[in-house]
């Protein structure tokens, strides 16, 4: 489909958007906006190309395609100078590569926090506190009465929150499970984040001043330090060749017997196949997973697993969130387009 058609500048967007901004945004930039709404898969680095054309200034892309240098130096031959992913995420995008042929990259930071926040507790408290399971039960017509150890699962209250990578959304999830479940948090990251230690410091005042335990913060030294002290551990890092298999079956061995595992991040931050041998083994150990290593394929016998709740990369799947991320890549192919410095680009 193509909208505003006499624009000044070509603009492809690959998919379907969600709400009308991001669109009044493109035409009251002057571009004519030709956007593919096939929603059944990705488009193949063919269907890119021959989307991008002869001419084409800027794209709307997606998380499942392939941004990488060929497709660049294709964008730029075609005189494209801005490609804007919707996500934050980049790993599907070359921005070195980008970069070399003169096509800004940009993402959208800012705009999921919260919502990615809060799927990482909802996942943390679906497969701690067996809500799959207990629901397939129900529904099974397998209940009979309340039982002292029908479905027992973690208390989160008052225990301690792992934390691999601590930037915008790492904080966020912190600051939920520190404030809201009284928890102390172990990060891991390359950068201390002070504030976060503040905003957790202040509030183990706020219950020490209640005449509560204080809640308590520390950046450890390595990620194995996190795995070996945390009840629950969430993963907020960015996937490049030092984060791939991050947690593989060496490092799923350090952590507690029954604790709870999240990712919301990528999925081949995680050994998919050892972690179905690790949760096979451990019953008490749960996980809770939004992404996967060769999405939208699942890692043999992960669905099988009890212990393990899975949802289709839907953390930034609120009305909110992806307004705002539709309209924040829109706004970066504008503000390329149109010499206008403000635009958001990947922390590279
Ligand atoms: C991202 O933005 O990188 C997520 O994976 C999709 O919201």
């Amino acid at each position: 489909v193509t909208h505003h058609p006499n624009g000044k500048y070509r603009v492809i967007v690959t998919k379907p958007l969600v709400g009308q901004r991001w669109l009044e945004v493109l035409v009251g930039a002057d571009c004519r906006v030709e956007q593919c709404l096939d929603t059944s898969r990705p488009l193949t680095p063919s269907e890119l190309r021959r989307a991008i054309g002869q001419r084409c200034d800027g794209v709307v892309g997606q998380l499942t395609e392939k941004w990488d240098a060929s497709m660049m130096e294709c964008l730029k031959a075609a005189g494209g100078r801005a490609y804007s992913n919707v996500a934050v995420g980049y790993d599907n995008v070359d921005v070195a590569g980008a970069t070399r042929h003169g096509v800004a990259v940009g993402n959208t930071p800012g705009a999921l926090t919260e919502a990615t926040a809060e799927m990482a507790m909802a996942l943390a408290m679906a497969a701690g506190r067996r809500v799959v399971e207990a629901d397939a039960f129900m529904r099974a017509g397998k209940y009979q009465g309340w039982l002292p150890d029908l479905f027992l699962g973690v208390t989160f209250h008052g225990r301690t929150l792992g934390l691999i990578g601590a930037g915008r959304i790492g904080a966020a999830f912190a600051l939920r499970m520190a404030r809201g479940l009284h928890m102390d948090v172990v990060y891991y990251d390359v950068y201390p984040n002070e504030r976060l230690e503040r905003c957790v410091q202040a509030a183990g005042e706020m219950f020490a001043q209640q005449g509560e335990r204080p809640i308590r913060i520390r950046r450890a030294d390595d990620v194995e330090e996190v795995l070996r002290e945390a009840d629950v551990v969430s993963l907020h890092t960015v996937l490049d060749a030092s984060t791939r298999h991050l947690i593989d079956a060496q490092r799923l061995r350090l952590m507690k017997e029954d604790a709870v595992l999240v990712n919301c991040g990528r999925g081949p931050l995680v050994d998919e196949a050892a972690l179905v041998e690790h949760c096979r083994r451990h019953p008490q150990f749960r996980a809770g997973l939004d992404v996967f290593e060769d999405e939208p394929r699942m890692a043999p016998g992960l669905k099988e697993l009890p212990n393990v709740v899975v949802v289709p990369h839907i953390a930034s799947a609120t009305v909110v969130a992806r307004t705002g991320m539709c309209t924040l890549a829109a706004a970066n192919v504008a503000g390329i387009l149109r010499g206008d410095p403000a635009w958001s680009k990947p922390d590279v």
